[in-house]
């Protein structure tokens, strides 16, 4: 049991947790005794054999019985909860495809793999055979993708990197909140802060620092993006933003569909979230103290989509659609997939009646995650943006 949170963590995971501390308390050593919040969360995460990513723990839940309790893991992302999430969006995938007239689809951050696993089968129903390439960062669970994947094998494949050139469709679910982001602080002199992290000798702490000294570019999108509102505290995701502007540079004819947590610009630095998005997640609790248990939990952050938007455009792409997931699945044939439950029996119906609700929930996932297509030489309208297309809003 964790002192401090009543989490319950086994003496193996905390004797982890204390080998990432001890890896984290050592780059901060080595950079001069402070880090940005962004180096924090990317050890935190991905640090080889220790990050939360990186290690072994549980982290997204098998396929969970969400009529139960406690699930497994620390949280569930949709593809976890149910197939019909994969199969709803394969005929978004599909319509790309035949747009490009090709077969090839590149996941990045498969995760435990559940996703490109729907994906296959339910393309493979619509008679299309595609070529499915994961680049996935994680070695732990690129691990776990191959051995739930190996009935697919000579259909799908590993990069190491992102390809040169690519034509076709790029799936990304919720990857864009797992990149690590800029934290930064508006001082009571309108000043932007860095923020970032010391070792006191026997704990981590924040500490900011003048962003224009350090961080210029961080300095200049929050100066740009919001008001100055002293004690204000966010977020800006440079990292996931170049990610979507280097999307532009091989993404030669296709699409990318980016489904995450997030909000236009307006909603996201709204004076009254003056807290930011940051969020960790452990065990199926949320909380916002990135200091806890380092390496046994997930760190994230929500996506500000007027950001991605504006990095697509000068990525020289273009915005195909935006909408929220609940009406981003109904568009794109979430109804139909229902069909599908005839012939389980009353639980596996209850089960899957429960997942979809939480899908297209507004009070779930249905609002707060939103669908995002950005891509080059594709014509809009596209299935899942065919009604409530709110590219207006950002
Ligand atoms: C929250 S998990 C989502 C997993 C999966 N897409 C799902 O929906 O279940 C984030 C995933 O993104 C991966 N990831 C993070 N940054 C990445 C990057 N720059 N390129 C590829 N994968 C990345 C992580 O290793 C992890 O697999």
């Amino acid at each position: 049991m964790h002192a401090e949170t009543s989490i319950p963590v086994s003496a193996d995971a905390v004797a982890h947790s204390q080998r990432v501390s001890a890896f984290l308390q050592l780059q901060i050593e080595n950079a001069g005794g402070w880090i940005p919040f962004s180096q924090w969360m990317h050890h935190a995460l991905y640090a080889p054999g220790l990050g939360y990513y990186a290690a072994g723990s549980t982290k997204l839940a098998e396929r969970p019985d969400v009529l139960a309790r406690a699930p497994a893991g620390d949280f569930v992302t949709a593809p976890q909860l149910t197939s019909l999430f994969g199969y709803t969006l394969a005929n978004q995938v599909a319509e790309i495809l035949r747009q490009t007239g090709t077969l090839n689809v590149l996941e990045f951050g498969a995760g435990s793999g559940a996703l490109a696993q729907d994906l296959l089968t339910a393309l493979d129903t619509l008679g299309i055979r595609v070529q499915y390439q994961i680049l996935e960062v994680s070695a732990d669970l690129k691990a776990r993708q191959k051995q739930l994947l190996a009935p697919w094998q000579g259909q799908v494949s590993w990069l190491d990197d992102r390809p040169a050139a690519f034509a076709g469709c790029v799936v990304a679910n919720e990857v864009l909140d797992a990149m690590p982001a800029e934290l930064f602080a508006w001082s009571h002199d309108h000043q932007v802060m860095q923020r970032g992290v010391r070792w006191d000798g026997r704990q981590f702490q924040w500490q900011d620092r003048p962003a224009a000294q350090v961080a210029l570019a961080l300095a200049q999108a929050a100066a740009a993006r919001m008001p100055a509102l002293p004690g204000y505290q966010s977020e800006i995701n440079l990292q996931a933003e170049a990610w979507v502007r280097d999307l532009g540079t091989w993404l030669t004819h296709g699409a990318a569909l980016l489904i995450d947590y997030g909000f236009p610009r307006h909603e996201f630095y709204h004076p009254q979230r003056h807290r930011g998005t940051m969020m960790c997640h452990i065990q199926h609790r949320a909380h916002d103290d990135a200091f806890l248990v380092p390496g046994l939990q997930d760190i994230t952050t929500h996506v500000d989509f007027t950001a991605i938007a504006d990095a697509a455009l000068a990525g020289g792409m273009n915005v195909l659609g935006y909408t929220s997931q609940a009406r981003f699945l109904i568009n794109a044939g979430l109804p139909g997939q229902l069909e599908r439950l005839t012939g389980q029996d009353a639980r596996q119906t209850a089960q899957t009646q429960a997942a979809v609700h939480k899908l297209v929930s507004e009070a779930e996932m249905g609002e707060l995650f939103k669908v995002m297509m950005i891509g080059r030489d594709v014509d809009p309208p596209l299935l899942g943006f065919a009604q409530g297309d709110r590219r207006g809003s950002l």
